[in-house]
C-alpha cells in the first residue's frame, strides 16, 4: 500500500513521476487542471492525447509529460465522472478513476504518482465524498507506486482529502 500524503499546490509543479490530469474523453485538453498540465506540457500533448483517445470515463491512458519539467515523465490521463446525483454509478467510476491510474503507473515503472481531486470541479462530483474514496481505492489498490501525493488547488479541497486519510487510520 503506497504511502499517501495530502499537499495544497499546482499539480505541474509536483516533483513525481507521473502526474495524474483529470481530462475529458477527447484527450485534447479543456480547462481546470486538464487545461494547467497543457499549458505547462506544451501543444506535443495534445497531439499525443489526440493520437491515443478517445478515453472512457473510469478509464487511464498515459502519454509522455513532453515540456513538463523533470522528474515527471508521465502524464495519466483519466476521465471522471460527471456528477448527477449519485444514483448513475459515479462513485464505481470515480474509483475506476483511481485504480485504472494506479495499473497503468505501475505498467510505467512510476513509483511516485501526484493525482488532482479528479471529478470534483467542473464535473461537480461532491468533494468530501470523493475524497474517501480517492483515499479508500488508493489504499486498496495492488499497486509497486510507493507514494502517492493527493494534491489539492484550494483548501477545502485539502480539508476533505486530509479528513478522508486520517478517517482512513
Ligand atoms: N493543480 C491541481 N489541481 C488543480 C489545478 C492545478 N493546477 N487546477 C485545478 N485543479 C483542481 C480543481 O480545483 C478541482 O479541485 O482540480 C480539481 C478537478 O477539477 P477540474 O480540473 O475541473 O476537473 P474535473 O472536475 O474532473 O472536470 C474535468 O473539466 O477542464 C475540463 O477538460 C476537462 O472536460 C474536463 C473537465
Amino acid at each position: 500500500m503506497p504511502a499517501i500524503e495530502v499537499v495544497t499546490g499546482d499539480i505541474t509543479r509536483e516533483n513525481v513521476d507521473a502526474i495524474v490530469n483529470a481530462a475529458n474523453e477527447s484527450l485534447l485538453g479543456g480547462g481546470g487542471v486538464d487545461g494547467a498540465i497543457h499549458r505547462a506540457a506544451g501543444p506535443r500533448l495534445a497531439r499525443a492525447g489526440g493520437a491515443i483517445g478517445p478515453c472512457a470515463p473510469g478509464d487511464a491512458m498515459p502519454t509522455p509529460a513532453f515540456d513538463l519539467d523533470p522528474p515527471v515523465r508521465h502524464v495519466i490521463h483519466t476521465v471522471g465522472p460527471v456528477w448527477e446525483g449519485g444514483g448513475h454509478g459515479e462513485a464505481e467510476v470515480l474509483a475506476s478513476c483511481y485504480r485504472r491510474s494506479l495499473e497503468v503507473a505501475d505498467t510505467l515503472g512510476a513509483r511516485t504518482v501526484a493525482f488532482p481531486a479528479i471529478a470534483t470541479g467542473v464535473y461537480g462530483y461532491p468533494p468530501g465524498q470523493a475524497a474517501v474514496i480517492a483515499v479508500a481505492t488508493i489504499r486498496s489498490t495492488p499497486t509497486n507506486v510507493h507514494r502517492v501525493r493527493l494534491v489539492a488547488f484550494d483548501e477545502e479541497t485539502r480539508a476533505h482529502l486530509a479528513a478522508a486519510l486520517a478517517a482512513a487510520g
